[in-house]
């Protein structure tokens, strides 16, 4: 896709549609007046009359008059000029890639300037536009033999803006870049796991650390079992699938001392083994690597943006199967930190697999921790599907990850964790843990879990199992995978890189 920045010029559009952000008085928009007279007088009427909306988030789609390249304008509904606020603007952008797509519309202008406010400034407003286009244009990738839907791309994208070219370009390319990533997280979600195997999902894996020549490491089961990693291998007993352990490594200087690790679970299918789910919750549990999709979509914006910060990313993969082979509750399994665990539900898995990742990733000098994972029905219940459950040992590096998640617009909120749930966890008659206290508050035992292999290390747990996908379309996206936590997680690795120039 090519994009190019001019100055804003109304008869000198390049493409045949222009997308104009139109706010309640657009009157006092910069170059409106301008705009006016290029598109017709007529336009102040029917602002007047709602003929063209300015209801924020509705589009209206009007044929020009003139002579010329340009055919039709986009009105983008922006509401009232005060309240508008950069995660809305985002949706909207989301929603005019949706319009896109909708209408194969392959070239389009932006006239950049007519969607600042007092608090959206020329760059944020360019940065949306790409970002939220960009996660708004994806479509989930079917097998449809019957389908004549000919793949869509938008092609080219003219900013039209007074402001300066560089940097109007540079904010668009980090926009775009971010939804990219986003995008591929989301497309390995919605991968079905006879596709996306652990294997598949390693060799994904090794093609990024090629792509940013990132340092790469992968443990097969030979590997693991000389390790003793008891936990993951636990969980892919019941298998006929390899189970794999990936890790890539981001050198940003050349002391490894100070790593942030990031740490996913990577389930590609998972039927809760014995502990087995009921029919209608198998559905959907090709999803449960939504955490190692996190980690790999934001290492490809590291990649990108080469902050000044090591990261270590560890993500754990195999799926969750029956077999004469599987583990069973009522087993003992030690895991590769030493820790024994007593298993009570088979169904427990991903706090099991995240227990042996995360002590793998201390093991190569990780002092700071980040675990994403589809872990529990209990975050949903506790904060629907549209929030993250978060955990956390550290408040100052908590409020770090909150920042980030804040400016991304993706809505954390974080869940105690207490000496008494701890006891819970650590209470079994055979064993120094057991890996399913109780369904009262579960969300909290499955991350405080991982916890127990975590120590005094800097900590987050992430618990995605309802943001991870979406059961509906939404203003970013259709229904499916959502890429949720790339763009935080990326994003707290560049507060973190941006803290450690300041010391
Ligand atoms: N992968 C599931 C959690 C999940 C549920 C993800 C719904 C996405 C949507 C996880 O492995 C699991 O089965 N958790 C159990 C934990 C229980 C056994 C303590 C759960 O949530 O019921
Ligand atoms: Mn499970
Ligand atoms: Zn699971």
């Amino acid at each position: 896709m090519k994009v190019e920045v001019t100055k804003t010029q109304f008869n000198a559009v390049k493409t045949e549609v222009l997308i104009v952000g139109t706010y309640k008085h657009p009157e006092n928009t910069k170059e409106w007046s301008e705009f006016v007279s290029f598109y017709g007088a007529s336009l102040e009427k029917w602002v007047k009359s709602g003929d063209v909306s300015t209801e924020r988030k509705k589009i209206t789609k009007l044929p020009t008059l003139q002579d010329g390249k340009l055919q039709r304008i986009l009105f983008v509904g922006l509401g009232d000029r005060k309240s508008l606020s950069q995660d809305e603007l985002r949706d909207i952008f989301g929603n005019v890639g949706k319009e896109l797509v909708a209408s194969k519309t392959t070239n389009i202008s932006i006239w950049l300037d007519s969607f600042i406010n007092e608090e959206i400034e020329i760059e944020d407003a360019t940065y949306l536009a790409a970002e939220g286009i960009g996660m708004g244009l994806y479509e989930v990738p079917n097998y449809k033999t019957s389908s004549n839907a000919t793949d869509y791309y938008l092609d080219f994208v003219e900013l039209l803006t007074t402001s300066d070219e560089h940097a109007t370009l540079a904010s668009y390319e980090v926009g775009q870049m971010y939804a990219e990533a986003v995008n591929e997280a989301r497309s390995l979600v919605n991968m079905p796991s006879n596709v996306l195997t652990a294997t598949k999902m390693a060799e994904y894996a090794r093609e990024l650390a090629e792509t940013y020549a990132f340092e790469y490491e992968e443990l097969g089961k030979a590997e693991m079992e000389e390790l003793g990693m008891g936990a993951i291998l636990a969980v892919n007993q019941g298998s006929t699938e390899e189970p794999r352990l990936m890790v890539i490594k981001y050198r940003a200087n050349d002391e490894w001392n100070d790593v942030v690790g990031l740490v996913g679970k990577g389930i590609t299918y998972d039927t809760g083994g014995y502990s087995i789910k009921p029919k209608d919750g198998l559905v959907g549990m090709k999803g449960d690597m939504g955490g190692a999709a996190a980690v790999l979509g934001a290492m490809r914006i590291i990649g990108e943006t080469q902050p000044n910060k090591n990261v270590i990313a560890v993500i754990a993969s195999t799926d969750n199967m029956i077999s004469g082979n599987a583990f069973k509750p009522d087993d003992v399994i030690t895991s590769f930190s030493g820790k024994t665990i007593e298993i009570l539900n088979t169904d427990a898995e991903g706090r099991l697999v995240l227990a042996d990742s995360v002590t793998y990733a201390k093991q190569q000098g990780a002092n700071y921790i980040v675990d994403v994972a589809t872990l529990t029905g209990g975050v949903i219940v506790a904060l629907g599907k549209d929030k993250t459950g978060a955990l956390t040992n550290d408040d100052s590096f908590f409020n770090t990850f909150m920042d980030a998640s804040i400016e991304t617009g993706e809505f954390v909120w974080r869940l105690p964790l207490t000496e008494k749930d701890k006891k819970r966890i650590r209470k079994s008659d055979v064993a120094d843990l057991n890996n399913s206290p109780g369904r009262d508050g579960h969300m909290i035992f499955g991350g405080g879990f991982v916890g127990e292999f975590v120590g005094d290390t800097p900590w987050i747990h992430l618990d995605i199992a309802g943001t991870s996908e979406a059961s509906a379309a939404h203003d970013l996206g259709p229904k499916g995978g959502t890429g949720a936590m790339v763009r935080s997680l990326a994003i707290l690795v560049e507060r973190m890189s941006m803290m450690e120039k300041e010391e």
